[in-house]
């Protein structure tokens, strides 16, 4: 599964080309699967982006790889800004990510909040510090991004994006502390909507089901599924990382002005089912 975009995305999209000129991103875990190609769809519809990542030289060698899918600015700077050596949990490092993106791009009109870690873990051999690491870096993280990018959202009436996920909508084994993190997710995506739609700031989740070529694909499924599971999907194939990158368009999109407390589940209808893979 190809997990890139190129110029085709503008040419044969629904967008049009220059949609989010003049706009910025603010997205953790922007170097990861998800979150790169969320950013390229926005890069290649004019959006400029900081990418946030743990990882300095994974995150300068993403951002350099989106940047070359458009041409400099007349400036001759590159439209992503990598900021590595960052840890989600830890609100200053937030700050610090919030005031290089500024200085850069002199705004902040949209955040993707991505950043998460996982593995397969039973509840009796989870131990206390092992929850906490996965509910620290999924939701703590994810609160700590929208709150040192508050400020910048106020005066731009920016929108938010928090990556979901369907395993708390029934039993997911295995899964019980990022079921717990991204429920808490959902919750406080709504609790936004609610206390900053006043001030113009919409605030959505997307819930990604199987997407191909993933991480958390290759981390929670078994290969059998990933290459012969199709079937079981009621739209018979398994996500793209495109899938979620239209999402987010849409959602960043002024065709969304109008939508915020939501949860755009994007997985071929799975969750209906009630199963895991
Ligand atoms: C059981 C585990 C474990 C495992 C770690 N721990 N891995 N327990 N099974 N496989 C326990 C450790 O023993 C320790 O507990 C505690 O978790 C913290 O571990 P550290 O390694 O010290 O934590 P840290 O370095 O902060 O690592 C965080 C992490 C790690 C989440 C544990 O996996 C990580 O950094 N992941 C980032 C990358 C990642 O996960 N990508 C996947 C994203 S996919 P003790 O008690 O021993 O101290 C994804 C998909 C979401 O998120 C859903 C999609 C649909």
């Amino acid at each position: 599964m190809v997990n890139t975009l190129d110029s085709t995305f503008v040419s044969q999209s629904s967008w049009k080309p220059d949609l989010f000129k003049g706009k910025v991103a603010f997205v953790t875990g922007g170097a990861g699967t998800i979150c790169r190609v969320q950013v390229e769809a926005l890069v290649l519809l004019g959006c400029k982006a900081a990418i946030i990542g743990r990882n300095n030289e994974k995150t300068i060698g993403v951002a350099k790889e989106i940047s070359s899918l458009v041409p400099k600015g007349s400036d001759g700077t590159d439209a992503v800004l990598p900021i590595g050596n960052v840890d989600v949990r830890n609100p200053e490092h937030l700050q610090d990510a919030v005031k290089k993106t500024v200085d850069t791009f002199g705004r902040i009109d949209f955040v993707i909040a991505g950043a998460a870690g996982n593995f397969i873990c039973d509840i009796a051999n989870l131990s206390p510090n092992a929850f906490k690491s996965v509910i620290s870096i999924d939701l703590l993280g994810s609160f700590n991004t929208i709150k040192a990018c508050f400020n910048e959202l106020v005066k731009s009436k920016g929108s938010i994006i928090f990556v979901s996920a369907t395993f708390h909508y029934y039993g997911v084994p295995f899964q019980s502390h990022v079921g717990a993190a991204k429920a808490g997710i959902d919750s406080l995506s709504s609790s936004i909507a609610v206390e900053w739609g006043p001030l113009g700031i919409r605030s959505n989740c997307i819930a990604p089901g199987a997407i191909g070529g993933t991480e958390g694909l290759k981390r929670l499924v078994l290969k059998e599924f990933e290459e012969n599971g199709a079937d079981k999907i009621p739209l018979q194939r398994l996500g793209s990382t495109k899938d979620i990158a239209e999402a987010t368009v849409f959602l960043f999109s002024p065709s969304s002005a109008y939508i915020t407390g939501t949860v755009q589940i994007v997985d071929g209808g799975m969750w209906h089912l009630g199963t895991t893979f």
